[in-house]
């Protein structure tokens, strides 16, 4: 059955739009009915293309950011998706503020299955390089298990 899936984390320019193409790339080759988008639950970044920073570690492993465009989270959304997938337990706290009752999207944290600080996708938006490179890292764990589960 077609399912649709939401990343989301803060600005929607590091982690969720890179959650995305990572999911959208391991899904890519394997013809699977789903769906994707990514959105933030802040306003700052609206209509602005991914961190040059993530779109830069993203190409180097193929995987291309550069054509998303930010978004802030609504609560259509939860009508709209069948999994909405939180980066952080802020993100997960601000998504359920506007969460409606009986609406059908399971409400996730992303790396609730992977083997991490907290189960929570680290902000490198005010750290170094290897802050992209660890959210990677991160995403691919995290999209080869949800796709075992979802699909
Ligand atoms: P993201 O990272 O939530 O992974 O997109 C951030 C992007 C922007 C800001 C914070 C985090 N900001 O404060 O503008």
């Amino acid at each position: 059955m077609h399912k649709k899936i939401l990343f989301v984390c803060l600005g929607n320019i590091c982690r969720s739009p890179t959650a995305q193409a990572v999911f959208e790339k391991t899904i890519s080759d394997k013809n699977l009915p789903v769906e994707c988008d990514s959105a933030g639950t802040a306003a700052y970044h609206i209509g602005k293309a991914p961190d040059k920073r993530s779109i830069a570690a993203a190409k180097k492993r193929s995987v291309d950011l550069s054509s998303l465009r930010a978004r802030q989270a609504i609560t259509d959304d939860f009508y709209e998706f069948d999994y909405i997938f939180a980066m952080d337990k802020h993100n997960l706290a601000d998504l359920k503020d506007i969460q409606p009752e009986g609406a059908k999207a399971q409400l996730l944290l992303f790396l609730e299955p992977v083997n991490c600080k907290q189960n929570e996708m680290p902000d490198p938006y005010y750290g170094e390089q290897d802050g992209f490179e660890i959210v990677l890292d991160l995403c691919h764990q995290a999209s080869d298990y949800w796709i075992k589960q979802i699909v």
